[in-house]
């Protein structure tokens, strides 16, 4: 489903060059779980933006669906963005002044969906995550965990092809964490899902069927973890 091949990523800022990504290749595969492990500064981010067509500036070829994107235009892109990809980030990004519903049901408006005909699988969304009863309450009600389950929930709620969660666990304690893998591999092996998930953690990525470290700009495939 998605397959990158010897992508480049330079930032340029004044004087200065950064060569981040160098020949990056790497294939995620409908029903994967894949966890990219490696330092600060390392690059994740940079290639979590190319996958979930967030940067089309890189050299280099990235199929998605055996389909090349990069040239796609603005407009083109964001609507293969909504459609193809669930985000979820280390800061929840809920909007605070939305209720948990008006949150998870924003991806079905953008899809064109009738207030009417989301009702019911939001609700379906958050009862996946566990938290149903949380639906009329505004994220500064909820803990760190259920803030990420509702931007999970937000996540999948359009049916995406896959998941980018970049470090979902980063603001969690250590229990917490666990539970929301748990609802990340319960959503892979349920719904098979696909997950490409950034972690610091070692010990989460136990929960992922392939881990890929990024050393120098490149993304080796590790097995001894
Ligand atoms: N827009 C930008 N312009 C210039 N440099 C950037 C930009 N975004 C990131 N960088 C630099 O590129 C490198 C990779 O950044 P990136 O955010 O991808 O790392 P990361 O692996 O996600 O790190 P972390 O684990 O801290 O989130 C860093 O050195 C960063 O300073
Ligand atoms: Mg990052």
């Amino acid at each position: 489903m998605i397959e990158v091949r010897k992508v480049n990523k330079t930032y340029i800022t004044g004087e200065e060059k950064l060569h981040v990504l160098k020949d990056v290749s790497f294939e995620v595969h409908e029903g994967e779980f894949v966890g990219i492990m490696g330092e600060s500064g390392s690059g994740k981010s940079t290639l979590m933006n190319i996958i979930g067509f967030m940067d089309n500036k890189y050299e280099g070829e990235y199929l998605f669906d055996g389909k090349l994107t990069k040239n796609e235009n603005d407009d083109k892109l964001s609507h293969i963005r909504n459609r193809a990809v669930g985000f979820v980030f280390q800061n929840f990004n809920l909007i605070d002044n939305y209720t948990v519903r008006e949150n998870v049901e924003l991806p079905l408006l953008y899809a064109g969906l009738t207030p009417r005909k989301t009702k019911k699988i939001v609700l379906e969304a958050l009862e996946s995550v566990g938290i149903p009863e949380k639906i009329d309450k505004y994220p500064t009600q909820l803990s760190g965990g259920q803030k990420q389950r509702v931007a999970i929930a937000r996540a999948i709620v359009h049916n995406p092809k896959f998941i980018l969660a970049d470090e979902p666990t980063g603001a969690l304690d250590s229990a917490t964490s666990r539970e929301i893998m748990e609802i990340f591999k319960k959503l892979n092996i349920e719904n098979k899902t696909t997950v490409v998930m950034v972690t610091h953690d070692r010990s989460l990525a136990s929960y992922c069927s392939k881990v890929l470290f990024m050393v120098d700009g490149n993304l080796e495939e590790r097995f001894d973890l």
